[in-house]
């Protein structure tokens, strides 16, 4: 090769490398700024092992807020298609708050509107951060990494008061939890409305009515499995082991995914159910409050999966 065509060559490779470098510093200043002046921080990893065995931790078998002490607070989530427990997360503002966060099936993420939160969930991981929301208001809390078909409706909200006004929320939950078991041992609707606008609004919706083609509503639909022969159990099974499948509702197919949510507590869930059969088309076909949390407890000694809870649908005669 002659000499000046090395010349040549060599030249417009230095000025690549030039661009890269370049480049590099660039990108290097954007993280140096967004660490020091941004204050981001990445999420540590707080544990690791399997799924399974994480999401049986404590704090993911109830998960949620826990005042630690005065003016500091847990949250632990649980990420899952297509939901996080809990959606709806109710904090003081000022207060400093350790996230505990896991995935219990795929990758998902966990990015909050107004913050620097965007936080990747990771099956077998436990993420952990801190924060401290200064303004009251409502943040967005969405999923961002894709995890199948209704990735885009895995919402939450994390609601930030002031914190005489959460203090005073508290207040009226604990004593709404407190008539959990009343003389019958019936589960109360008003922790049923708490659970459901924690874990079962984002997909079923406030009103009942669910999303076309991938969550079934339940107005209506739930009392009609109610009085089906062996929708009593079939109801319980749903929610303690979910359902997977194709499904018909009404004439319209569905093809989303109910998890199961035996991480919940029997009074839980059998506050959920009552509530559920107490709201919207459904009220006033069945009787007041028909499940206790003992109902719960018994169906938990038969596991079942979802595909097993999908034939046991098959099984009733709905109308
Ligand atoms: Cu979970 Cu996307």
């Amino acid at each position: 090769m002659h000499e000046a065509q090395h010349e040549a060559i060599a030249r417009w490779e230095r000025r690549w490398m030039a661009v890269m470098g370049a480049l590099l510093a660039v990108l290097v200043v954007f993280i140096v700024y967004s660490l020091a002046v941004e204050g981001a921080h990445i999420g540590q990893r707080a544990q690791r092992g399997t799924p399974q065995d994480l999401t049986r931790l404590e704090m993911f078998q109830s998960p949620g807020v826990m005042e630690t002490a005065p003016g500091q607070f847990r949250v632990s989530v649980v990420g899952q298609a297509f939901s996080f427990a809990p959606a709806v997360i109710q904090l003081p503002a000022g207060a400093e708050v350790t996230f505990f966060a896991s995935a219990r099936d795929v990758l998902h993420g966990y990015h909050v509107a107004g913050t620097n939160m965007n936080i990747e969930l990771i099956p077998g991981e436990v993420a952990t951060w801190k924060y401290t929301f200064r303004e009251p208001g409502e943040y967005r809390v969405s999923c961002n990494e894709y995890c199948g078909v209704s990735h885009q409706n895995m919402v939450g909200t994390i609601q930030v008061l002031p914190a005489a006004e959460y203090a005073a929320l508290r207040e009226q939950q604990e004593a709404a939890a407190a008539g959990v078991g009343d003389e019958a041992g019936v589960a109360s609707v008003a922790l049923g409305e708490q659970v459901y606008a924690s874990n079962c609004v984002a997909c079923h919706q406030a009103t009942g009515q669910g999303l076309p083609g991938v969550f079934p509503p339940l107005s209506g639909h739930a009392a009609n499995l109610y009085a089906a022969d062996g929708g009593r159990d079939y109801l319980l099974n749903v929610l303690l082991y979910g359902v997977m499948g194709s499904i018909q509702v009404n004439g319209a197919t569905y093809g989303g995914v109910m998890p199961g949510w035996a991480q919940l507590s029997d009074e839980q869930i059998a506050a959920v159910l009552n509530y559920v059969l107490a709201s919207w088309d459904n009220a006033g076909r069945v009787e007041e409050l028909p499940y206790a949390a003992a109902d719960v407890a018994e169906k938990r000694e038969t596991a079942l999966t979802p595909d097993q809870v999908l034939a046991l649908r098959g099984q009733l005669d709905l109308e």
